[in-house]
């Protein structure tokens, strides 16, 4: 049987401009960056300011991926956006992006919520679109938050982690081997109830998504390296939700597995949940760290409690 594979294209990245120092937080909150740092790895984050919003984000990261591919804008098929913060609960974020960047009105635009492991969702997803519609051989899927607007900044036990940005891919179908891992256990360990009230902040039970983490994330990538039928030595990139450094330290470790291989930039812009995984994607290739024919597995994690992993390969 011959696969279809994931093949990024080209990325784009959008971060908003003010930068948030534990320094900052330790001025409106009994915090430090030393406890931050050793605790998290986290020393900055990105909020929006001004005009900036979630629907913003994306746009601007959704248009740079597609400049950079060069493709004509008729042959994208399908618009999925991985959020659980756009600016609307309806429209979609997706739905939004339409009109801004010329794209055809005749194609599926939707938004997915599976939180942190949304990106590997929507890249799934896509796959599956494309493969049934092969005269519109191209997908464009963003992942974009503004948790900023979700913190509650009277706990610090949440609102040190988490901060703003998107990224975007430009995706089509190629032939190679392919895997993923999708799936969910009920909890509300990491829960944002939708209504105006103190409950529309993110709370979360630290250490519950601490102990999950660590054991799904090994999970995740002895399952999706044994369905591909390859070993850690095929993969080129490991780009791991950025939750917590100590988590991937902990994976790292714990699996023998080379450390280098995990981009990590939870330093400069902490945990930006659907969006994490794209925005290091974008930074990759930004930084040239991206080569032909390279294997990244994406592997996403979070609120559900829900995890996401799957093999995609740079063009
Ligand atoms: N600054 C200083 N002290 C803080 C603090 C902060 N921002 N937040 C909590 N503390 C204090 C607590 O009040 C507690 O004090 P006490 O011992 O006097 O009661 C102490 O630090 C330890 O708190 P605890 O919650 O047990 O810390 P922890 O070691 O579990 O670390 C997290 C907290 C959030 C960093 C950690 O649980 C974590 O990373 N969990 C995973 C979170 C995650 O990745 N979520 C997103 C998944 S998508």
């Amino acid at each position: 049987m011959i696969m279809k594979s994931v093949q990024i294209i080209s990325t784009g990245l959008s971060l908003p401009s003010r930068a948030v120092t534990n320094d900052d937080l330790a001025a409106i909150e009994d915090t430090n960056d030393e406890w931050i740092v050793k605790r998290t790895g986290i020393r900055e984050r990105r909020f929006t300011e001004g005009e900036e919003s979630a629907n913003s984000l994306a746009l601007r990261a959704a248009e740079r991926a597609l400049k950079k591919s060069g493709i004509d804008r008729k042959k994208i098929g399908l618009v999925i956006v991985a959020t659980l913060s756009g600016d609307y609960s309806t429209p979609s974020v997706a739905s939004q992006l339409q009109q801004a960047l010329g794209l055809d009105k005749d194609i599926p635009y939707f938004d997915i919520n599976a939180a942190c492991s949304g990106f590997p969702y929507a890249i799934e997803t896509a796959r599956s679109f494309l493969y049934a519609n092969p005269e519109r051989p191209y997908a464009l899927v963003t992942g974009v938050e503004e948790l900023s607007k979700l913190l509650d900044m009277t706990d610090r036990s949440t609102n040190i982690l988490f901060g703003d940005g998107a990224g975007a891919v430009v995706i089509r179908l190629v032939e190679g081997s392919y895997a993923s891992v999708l799936g969910a256990q009920s909890s509300l360990a990491i829960n944002c109830m939708g209504a105006k009230s103190d409950s529309s902040y993110i709370r979360m039970d630290g250490k519950e998504v601490f102990r999950f983490a660590v054991r799904i994330l090994p999970h995740m990538i002895n399952t999706t390296l044994e369905k591909a039928g390859m070993t850690y030595d095929q993969i080129d990139w490991f780009v791991c939700h950025q939750a917590n450094k100590r988590i991937i330290d902990h994976v790292v470790r714990a699996m023998k597995l080379p450390g280098e291989k995990f981009y990590c930039n939870i330093d400069r812009i902490g945990n930006t949940s659907g969006a994490s995984i794209p925005i290091c994607i974008a930074e990759m290739e930004e930084k040239g760290l991206l080569h032909s024919g390279e294997k990244l597995l994406l592997l996403g994690f979070g609120s559900g409690l829900t995890w996401g992993s799957c093999i995609v390969s740079y063009r």
